[in-house]
């Protein structure tokens, strides 16, 4: 009975209130970001909230809600008042993958409104200055003869860094013991400590520890070579061709959130993502800019559902286990 009151008043919210969206809005936003401070995701939300603020008049905070591959924050964010104050930011993993390895309680494409398509990451090789390798032929090498499954970090299964590594398992052929962590953070901090083997991480995230040689970076997914990170050869280039893959991100409201006020969110956005600065922030961490004509809330809708036809066979053959 309780449930359906409020389904019914989430339904009616938006008609109820029009001046919800004319004085969108009135009190400080929160983006979750299913994953821990100072990994790529909370990096590129953060930079981006710091100009979506100057847009809407109002603060735009940063959440961490972290587990569970990133479906935690994005459950917090499911369940919260559709009236635009609070916004999931999430990427191909937490709205894509993670649909086809968790029970979630809640549906990633019908319970969640389209913002906008936000910048996406090349991924990229990594290990461990430890290695016994300079080339991604010889990590290969290295991998195979190893006797036990080298330790991946990830940010929990379903995350990009487990999708990729998932990716990576089926086109080398090589096994990989996920060790998970609530961000690829926390992984990097393990793997220039030498605590883990490898990582298939975020450019954004490993391009400032490949920069200082704390770490070794082998490969790139995408097939061009990243204009930051120009001395990193692609995949293909490196004898591991067709390993291809770019980590997008996005934001999103909860479901019922008025169509005005996600306007004013995607606006807010867009105008961050042409501001030349924001621009120059993302692109030198080896961020690539979604085109411009892919920047309505309907274009990230219809790129997530082409992505979850494209992904989920992969994952789900892959049969994850989650508890
Ligand atoms: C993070 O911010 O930690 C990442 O987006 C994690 C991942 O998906 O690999």
């Amino acid at each position: 009975m309780r449930k359906a009151i409020l389904a019914a008043l989430i339904a009616i919210l938006p008609f109820a209130n029009p001046a919800l969206a004319q004085n969108f809005p009135s009190r400080p936003i929160t983006i979750i970001v299913p994953f821990s401070a100072g990994g790529p995701s909370d990096v590129m939300a953060r930079i981006l909230a710091e100009r979506m603020k100057a847009t809407l008049g109002e603060a735009v905070l940063i959440e961490n809600v972290t587990g569970a591959g990133g479906s935690i924050g994005v459950g917090r964010a499911v369940r919260s008042p559709p009236d635009g104050y609070t916004i999931s930011f999430g990427h191909l993993g937490t709205h894509v993958a993670n649909g086809a390895i968790y029970k979630l309680g809640y549906d990633l494409v019908t319970d969640l409104e389209p913002v906008v398509l936000l910048p996406s990451n090349t991924m990229i090789v990594v290990s461990k200055n430890a290695v016994p390798a300079k080339t991604l032929g010889e990590l290969l090498a290295w991998l195979k003869a190893k006797p036990a499954p080298a330790a991946a970090g990830t940010a929990g299964a379903g995350s990009g860094s487990h999708i990729a590594g998932l990716y990576f398992e089926n086109i080398t052929g090589i096994k990989l013991q996920y060790v998970p962590y609530r961000g690829t953070g926390p992984a990097m901090n393990d793997l220039v400590a030498g605590q883990i083997d490898m990582i298939v991480d975020q450019l954004s995230n490993s391009i400032n520890q490949v920069r200082a040689g704390t770490i070794r970076g082998y490969a790139v997914t995408d097939t061009k070579r990243a204009e930051s990170a120009a001395d990193i050869p692609t995949a293909d280039e490196a004898g591991l061709p067709g390993f291809h893959m770019m980590l997008w991100s996005g934001l999103w409201a909860p479901k019922g959130t008025p169509r005005d006020v996600i306007t004013k969110l995607n606006a807010a956005a867009v105008e961050a993502l042409n501001d030349p600065a924001v621009r120059k922030q993302l692109e030198n961490l080896g961020l690539q800019m979604p085109p411009r004509d892919r920047l309505s809330p309907q274009a990230l809708g219809d790129w997530q559902k082409a992505e979850i036809a494209k992904w989920w066979p992969m994952i789900k053959a892959a049969n994850v286990k989650v508890d």
